[in-house]
């Protein structure tokens, strides 16, 4: 059998928790096959020092991580710079955030290639490797241009948005054209590949062969949608582990005359969150009955804070949420209660589980796995119920969510009420087709459909 190397920006150590969907997918993918991950060290390197583009190998289970040292002023050019100042709020639809500099761009050639550099000398010839992620779509151009024949795909965890937009970021045709390196090419979502289908159509005349087969550039490229999942039993086994139940028993304990309403996410512009808590200012003006009654916990872990936009979404949440609950609380209620913070994973089971309603409502995501956690983590005789948007990835699977329009207001607090109020026969219905859904792609389906697909896709 080949051996499966990992290719990312971020890695984790698959035994420690991690806020992030694709630590978090590929910690519990990798851990069961074993294998190599290669990506960013995150000790800062002065620009400099001798160490940069050293590695670090250690072992963690069967997994080898192998991580490069990059020096500080390139990394964050790449980093910050590039990929969280360009790439991340177009790809999420944000021109009105992007900040292009063609000296970032330039950094993010540079990382790619000393990644590649550093990951060539390490690869066997019949190794299998996957790319993650928007940091490193010219990796695989790279490392053909050192001569790599071995398979490589890649997996983008974010949203590819319509060509228009995408055609916005200065020296997109080299971006976009990188992507033929590749064998394989996997998307979140039918309407990323949608998206893909008419960019290369109509910005890189590529030939359509057929809905999944471009040719240009004197290569062929396959693309397809694989959407992310997740370790169901593992998710399951957690949600009755001692520290999830721990946790639902403190939360039902204090919260015993309340409905809780759970929102976990990083702290990101893209999740909604300030659009949320209006919705809820919405609920709670129009259908009194409510307050007193509900109170949303929501956690957001710190993220990015190095990047301008994500210290301003920071001031304006605790604006938000600071006056929702000077206008509404009361001396024994808050209808509030927010952290900025990571909470240990295996906890997180029970926090959901105490949830009578989960806000899953970002304004673009590529799939979500928050919401695939809320429903397995549910009790399926009294299931709680997932208010989802519908510009999240994971809406094309879960339709049996509650779906919203998360820029209306109105909208989505008429939601939330209909949540707070929905028959037991209802809820149980609608969470044993979510859940049969989830089962049924989780992450063993996904990254299995994708490297058989590599594997074929191979010439
Ligand atoms: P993203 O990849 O954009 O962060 P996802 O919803 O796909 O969004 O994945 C987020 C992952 O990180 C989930 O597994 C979730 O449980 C975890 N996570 C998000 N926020 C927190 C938090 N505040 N504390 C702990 N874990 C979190
Ligand atoms: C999303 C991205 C990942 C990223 C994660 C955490 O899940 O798709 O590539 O690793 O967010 O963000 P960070 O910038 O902290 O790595």
């Amino acid at each position: 059998m080949s051996r499966l190397v990992l290719v990312s920006n971020r890695l984790a150590d698959p035994r420690k928790p991690a806020a992030g969907g694709l630590a978090v997918a590929l910690g519990d993918a990798l851990a069961a096959s074993g294998g190599l991950w290669f990506g960013a060290d995150h000790e800062v390197i002065e620009d400099g020092d001798p160490r940069a583009g050293e590695l670090r190998v250690q072992r963690a289970g069967r997994v080898t991580l192998v991580t490069v040292k990059v020096a500080r002023g390139d990394y964050e050019r790449y980093y910050r710079g590039y990929a969280n100042g360009v790439l991340w709020p177009v790809f999420h639809y944000r021109l009105d955030l992007a900040q292009f500099d063609a000296g970032h761009m330039d950094a993010y050639r540079r990382v790619n290639r000393l990644f590649a550099q550093k990951l060539q000398p390490l690869l066997q010839p019949d190794d299998v490797i996957w790319v993650h992620d928007y940091h490193l779509i010219p990796l695989a151009a790279e490392l053909r241009a050192l001569g790599c024949q071995q398979r490589i795909g890649f997996f983008l965890h974010i949203p590819l948005p319509p060509p228009l937009i995408l055609a916005a970021i200065p020296a997109h045709e080299w971006l976009m054209q990188a992507l033929f390196a590749y064998d394989l090419v996997g998307l979140q979502s039918e309407a990323d590949l949608n998206h893909l289908r008419s960019y290369l159509s109509s910005e890189a005349r590529a030939e359509v062969f057929s809905s999944h087969r471009f040719g240009a550039f004197n290569r062929v490229l396959r693309a397809g949608a694989f959407p992310i999942g997740l370790d169901v039993d593992a998710f399951a086994a957690l949600t009755q582990g001692a520290a999830a139940r721990k946790t639902l028993a403190t939360m039902r304990e204090q919260y015993a005359h309340r409905r809780l309403l759970v929102g976990v996410d990083r702290l990101d512009y893209s999740k909604g969150l300030p659009q949320r808590l209006r919705a809820i200012r919405t609920l709670l003006e129009r259908h009194p009955e409510t307050r007193y009654s509900a109170t949303l916990i929501q956690i957001a872990a710190p993220s990015r804070e190095e990047v301008d936009a994500y210290g301003d979404i920071r001031r304006e949440l605790e604006g938000l949420a600071g006056a929702i609950n000077g206008d509404f609380g009361d001396l024994d209620w808050m209808p509030i209660r927010y952290l900025h913070r990571t909470v240990a994973r295996n906890r997180i089971p029970g926090l959901y589980r105490a949830s009578a309603v989960a806000l899953v409502t970002p304004l673009r995501d590529g799939m979500n796995l928050v919401a695939k956690e809320y429903v397995v983590a549910q009790d399926s005789a009294d299931p709680g119920v997932l208010v989802l948007s519908r510009f999240a990835g994971a809406a094309e699977q879960l339709t049996d969510a509650l779906l919203v329009n998360p820029y209306d207001t109105e909208g989505t607090a008429e939601a939330i009420r209909r949540a707070l109020v929905m028959p037991l026969e209802e809820r149980r219905q609608r969470h044993e087709r979510l859940l049969a859904k989830i089962r049924r792609y989780d992450v063993h389906w996904w990254s299995k459909t994708f490297l058989d697909s590599l594997l074929e896709a191979h010439p």
